[in-house]
């Protein structure tokens, strides 16, 4: 970035959780400690974006490869998240920030469904922020159930097969409305994406940390929120712009 530009704008951080089993081990502890404190690191980072003003905070919770892992890391973290949920209201109250979840809702267990659905009626109407859980979440499966819905659209009649555009396609995603992360956060030092937000991230900044999960602070987040400010988003073209929102020619 050039001393005079200015930097980017920055509504939507979306992080990939990752490192509570290898802290936890590290410790010679199990696995499901380090998913506990990896809780608690989710309410400090929640806290550092109400004080940065960042509109929306999307959390990679659980993916849908997690369900691979053993019965009993899989309950634990499901128990985990209820009683995040139950411990967190108060402060979303507070802060008036509006709970959503995107994912394959159907593959989680009645009570954990009931607990988010309380807390996402109760959080509705709330404009200071959004926090974003992804839950048995894939990127691929999202594209593909866009697929579905547009396929079955086209079927009945109610939509052109020749006029499937970006646009299209962007309206079926779980959470239509919310703009594409500015920014993703993955720690514990992994490179890939890990199917998280495969659509969304065209073209979103990425910022690797090897700071394990329970150990990120405010300290490493605000690392990560300099670091992006310096960066110079061109989305293709050949200064800082903004994204591409016709569609171009094909
Ligand atoms: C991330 O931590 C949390 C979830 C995937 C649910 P991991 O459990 O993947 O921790 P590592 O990568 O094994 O250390
Ligand atoms: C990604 O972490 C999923 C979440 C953080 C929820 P993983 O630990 O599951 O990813 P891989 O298996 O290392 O790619
Ligand atoms: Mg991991």
């Amino acid at each position: 970035m050039s001393a005079n530009q200015d930097p980017p704008s920055l509504r939507h951080v979306a992080i990939i959780m990752d490192g509570n089993g290898r802290w936890a081990q590290r410790r010679g502890w199990p696995r499901l400690k380090g998913h506990h404190a990896g809780a608690e690191t989710v309410r400090c980072v929640l806290q550092c974006c109400r004080r940065a003003g960042i509109q929306y905070l999307t959390l990679y919770a659980f993916s849908k490869e997690n369900w691979r892992r053993p019965k009993a890391e899989v309950d634990g973290l499901m128990r985990l998240l209820r009683d995040f949920l139950r411990r967190q209201e108060a402060e979303l109250h507070d802060q008036r920030v509006r709970l959503r979840v995107m994912g394959c809702r159907e593959d989680l267990s009645a009570a954990v469904r009931r607990e988010i659905e309380r807390v996402e009626v109760a959080t509705a109407s709330y404009e200071a922020g959004q926090l974003i859980l992804a839950l048995s979440y894939g990127g691929r499966t999202e594209i593909a159930h866009a697929a579905r819905q547009i396929a079955s659209l086209a079927a009945r009649g109610e939509l052109d097969p020749a006029s499937v555009d970006e646009q299209t396609l962007a309206r079926h995603l779980y959470l239509p409305d919310v703009p594409d992360p500015d920014l993703i956060i993955r720690t514990s030092g992994e490179q890939r994406i890990s199917n998280f937000l495969l659509w969304q991230s065209a073209y979103s900044e990425f910022y690797v940390t090897p700071v394990l999960w329970p150990d990120f602070r405010e300290a490493d987040f605000q690392a990560a929120l300099d670091n992006y400010a310096a960066r110079l988003r061109r989305f293709g073209g050949i200064e800082a712009g903004t994204p591409p929102q016709e569609k171009p020619p094909c």
